[in-house]
């Protein structure tokens, strides 16, 4: 396990399961526009494997507009409970339109319709006209299953460095950095 970040991150990720009293799966996302300056905002993450840490969004969100000209996130998983933090950096891809499909097809009628409903990121003068806009929806498509929104979908992270720090007595924490260079080489970095 110590050369494979991604069975690390899976040991650690099934005990904040365990261990966390809500949201394990909640990490913040860092993105940046295209001069440079960054956004960040906590995220679900809704899938992961050696080739990457997925999470769903608003294509035309202000994160969704970032990574569409700046294609590399930042993100982050701190688990009080646990005492640690995992930071993971690369380049960002779109998930397939299947996997959308497929992970949007999992989800609750109401977030199916949230999903539609929402602008996300865009200025909302009245949240009545939400609420309006979710309930025409919900009626519009009554009686039948909820397609996908086209201007909504996912992203995968692709990870090229992994940080395991851990907590240790007298602030001399553990600090361990997984690069990928065609394979994972391992190295630790003052905390
Ligand atoms: C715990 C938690 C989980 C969240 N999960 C998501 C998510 O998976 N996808 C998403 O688009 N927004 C999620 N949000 C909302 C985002 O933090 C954010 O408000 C929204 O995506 C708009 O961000 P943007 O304007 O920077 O694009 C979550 C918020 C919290 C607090």
């Amino acid at each position: 396990m110590a050369d494979d970040p991604i069975a690390l991150f899976d040991a650690w990720f099934a005990e904040a399961r365990a261990s966390e009293p809500n949201d394990p799966e909640s990490m913040a996302l860092a993105t940046a526009d295209a001069a440079g300056r960054p956004s960040v905002r906590m995220v679900l993450l809704k899938g992961h494997g050696p080739e990457g840490f997925v999470f769903y969004t608003n294509l035309d969100s202000r994160k969704g507009e970032d990574l569409a000209v700046n294609p590399h996130a930042a993100l982050l998983f701190h688990w009080k409970s646990v005492r640690r933090q995992v930071r993971i950096e690369g380049p960002v891809a779109p998930v397939t339109d299947l996997e959308a499909d497929n992970y949007f097809a999992t989800r609750s009628r109401d977030s199916q319709l949230g999903a539609w409903s929402s602008d996300q990121s865009r200025p909302l003068l009245d949240r009545s006209i939400f609420e309006a806009r979710y309930e025409d929806l919900r009626l519009s498509f009554e009686g039948r299953d909820i397609p996908r929104p086209q201007r909504w979908s996912g992203f995968r992270v692709a990870p090229q460095h992994m940080e395991f720090w851990t907590d240790r007595e007298h602030r001399l924490h553990e600090r361990r950095l997984f690069t990928w260079q065609g394979a994972w080489t391992e190295s630790l970095l003052y905390p």
